[in-house]
């Protein structure tokens, strides 16, 4: 049997396709957003960046009640399916975002405003002519400082060792951030479809965590 969830009308008319209820959709996208348009409730908020299929973020959900999670994902099929898994996992706390990260992040979400902003497994655009595009620099850093409150952390995780090794190298240039060490049991941090998978072929993953200083 077909599953239906709450469909949000009002969005569904505006971006003429079927829009659910718990994905995020600025009334306009060139204001920056309060905190109480993303969440009804006031809580300590986290956002994933590329949340992909949403694993991850499902997973956190479930562990933090009390908290929110945004899910930032371009496209539309992943966020459809991340919004049907909140739904079936009767998650209330996660909301999804179809737009680009460096324009969300620069542009649209509120300063000051979340916990913890995470970006796991992103593309890290291995040939050196496109290292232009990766996200782990200087105006990426800038952006996510802005939205982090005073006590709020960055975590990174990727697959790929030389995008770690150039990523970490960026970070150390960068004084908006301190670096703190990152071990296994140091907090719950859940692992994505796609970290098994890779892990499965034997390939392990790096992290990164970064204090807003
Ligand atoms: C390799 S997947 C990782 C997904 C997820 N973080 C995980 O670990 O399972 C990267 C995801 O980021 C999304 N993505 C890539 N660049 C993006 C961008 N600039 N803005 C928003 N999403 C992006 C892709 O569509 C994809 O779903």
């Amino acid at each position: 049997m077909k599953t239906t969830f709450p469909i949000n009308e009002h969005a569904t008319a505006q971006l003429g396709r079927e829009v659910y209820d718990n994905e995020f959709v600025p009334k306009d996208y060139f204001t920056e957003q309060s905190p109480s348009d993303l969440f009804e409730r006031s809580a300590p908020t986290e956002i994933d960046l590329g949340c992909g299929d949403g694993s991850f973020l499902i997973q956190l959900a479930q562990q933090y009640p009390e908290r929110n999670f945004i899910g930032v994902e371009r496209l539309m099929g992943r966020v459809k399916k991340v919004c049907k898994k909140a739904y079936r996992a009767e998650l209330t706390n996660v909301k999804v975002l179809r737009l680009e990260t460096l324009y969300t992040i620069g542009w649209l979400m509120p300063k000051n405003s979340f916990s913890r902003i995470h970006l796991i497994c992103p593309d890290p655009w291995p040939k050196e002519k496109h290292h232009k595009n990766r996200l782990m620099q200087n105006p990426f850093f800038e952006a996510v400082h802005a939205l982090l409150q005073d006590d709020g952390e960055f975590l990174f995780r990727t697959d790929h060792e030389e995008y770690y090794d150039w990523s970490c190298e960026h970070m150390a240039n960068c004084p908006k951030f301190t670096t703190k060490p990152w071990n296994e049991d140091d907090f719950y941090y859940p692992k994505s479809d796609f970290q098994l998978q890779w892990e499965a072929e034997g390939k392990s993953l790096q992290n990164l965590r970064c204090l807003k200083a």
